[in-house]
């Protein structure tokens, strides 16, 4: 299966989930491959053909390479991953980002994840009804906010919400 984290908006946690959930698919024993369409190359990558899960990291911006990936995306076992946040400007983002899933035909294999930010506050919840509004279903789990991410430290927590992330979306 392939697994896309795709936002055009940096700085959503798009790099940090595809570390921390590609570790934690190794650590629970699966094959994992990495690539990465960001030139700056935050994430580890890792090359195995014979991967059962293969994860993609993408730059921020709308790249030739992210193109070709959503193309590839459509005739393959694939789920795009969006992360989200809660503030103004990642709204204006969704939409952009929606009308290139549609362009390239991979809406239907689309996820949001509310990212960076608390399950329970009222932004997030507002946020997910927005989400929800477009037709693209919104995971139940949300990314914490927590500084064991953003300080790349695996702790019990970070593997607790990987587990999480991945028994709803991933392992299937
Ligand atoms: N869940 C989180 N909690 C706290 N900080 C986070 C979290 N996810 C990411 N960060 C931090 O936010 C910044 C942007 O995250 P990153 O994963 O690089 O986003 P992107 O790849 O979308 O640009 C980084 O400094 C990272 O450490
Ligand atoms: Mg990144």
């Amino acid at each position: 299966m392939h697994i896309i984290i795709f936002n055009t908006k940096g700085g959503v946690g798009k790099s940090t989930l595809c570390e921390y959930s590609s570790r934690q698919l190794q650590r629970l024993g699966y094959a994992v491959s990495v690539s990465n369409t960001d030139q700056q190359q935050h994430v580890n990558n890792i090359k195995n053909d014979g991967a059962q899960y293969h994860l993609y990291d993408t730059a921020g911006a709308f790249t030739e390479q992210n193109v070709k990936l959503l193309k590839a995306a459509r005739n393959v076992d694939a789920k795009i991953i969006i992360p989200v946040c809660t503030g103004k400007n990642d709204a204006y983002e969704v939409d952009f980002v929606l009308e290139q899933l549609q362009a390239y035909g991979v809406k239907d294999k689309a996820w949001f994840v509310l990212s960076k930010t608390r399950a329970n506050c009222l932004s997030t919840k507002l946020r997910r009804i927005e989400l929800l509004g477009t037709g693209v279903p919104v995971a139940k789990w949300t990314l914490p906010l927590l500084e064991d991410f953003s300080e790349q430290r695996d702790t019990l927590r970070t593997c607790a919400e990987m587990n999480k992330f991945l028994n709803e979306l991933v392992l299937l």
